[in-house]
């Protein structure tokens, strides 16, 4: 973890610009998004674990759902907090929580799993699961694929990261270890924008059981 906290730490400000408005790019994820708020509904409190610089927060808040972000690095909440001063943005690690058992409608893990070895994920995965209502909603975005993709160098930092790719059915296999329905897969083709790497990418709707 201390690897991906220097290197978002390092990265935060060419991130946060590169990745500006990104979802205005991609009606796919988007729908996705807006479907799952409809999901979660109004009422109870949202999650998005692994923010960055809040965009998917932002656009969750826009959709109604009462939503709060957090993440590892503190230069990302830094930006989170400057660009969407409304919002709540928390430091911490999604690998260990400090909300109770059983408190929120709602998880959102956008793209912040891929940092996260393959034999830690059931602990990930139990504690999104032990956060969440009886009935709460997960999402997961990430990118399929096999083989990580280790990033060196990136706007010419001094850092390097892998980012793990996975297989959705290995994903759904993990979340129903953990006691989640998987209720949609949906994964997008590749498709060129703003140098995004050309692999799918995959969103799953899940749910807690009970
Ligand atoms: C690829 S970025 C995605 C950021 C944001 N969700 C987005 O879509 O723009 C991954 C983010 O996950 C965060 N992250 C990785 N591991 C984390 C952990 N254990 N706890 C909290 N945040 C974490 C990183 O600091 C980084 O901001």
């Amino acid at each position: 973890m201390t690897d991906t906290r220097t290197f978002y730490d390092t990265v935060a400000e060419d991130y946060a610009a590169h990745f500006r408005d990104f979802l205005a790019d991609w009606p796919l994820e988007r729908a996705i998004l807006a479907a799952y708020a409809e999901q979660v509904g109004p009422g109870g409190t949202v999650a998005d674990l692994g923010c960055g610089p809040g965009e998917v927060t932002a656009h969750l808040a826009g959709l109604g759902l009462s939503v709060f972000g957090l993440d590892l690095s503190e230069s990302m909440i830094a930006i989170a907090r400057r660009e969407h001063p409304a919002l709540r943005f928390e430091q911490g690690s999604m690998r260990e929580l400090s909300m109770a058992d059983g408190s929120l409608a709602g998880v959102v893990s956008w793209y912040s799993s891929i940092h996260t070895p393959l034999d830690e994920l059931p602990a990930l995965f139990a504690e999104f699961h032990r956060v969440l209502a009886p009935g709460g909603r997960l999402l997961l975005a990430f990118q399929v694929g096999d083989v990580p993709l280790r990033l060196e160098r990136p706007w010419g930092r001094d850092v390097a990261l892998d980012h793990h790719r996975r297989r959705p059915e290995q994903m759904a296999e993990l979340l129903s270890d953990a006691g989640f329905a998987l209720r949609s897969s949906t994964v997008r083709e590749p498709e060129e924008a703003r140098g995004a790497s050309l692999v799918p990418q995959a969103f799953l709707l899940a749910q807690k059981e009970g």
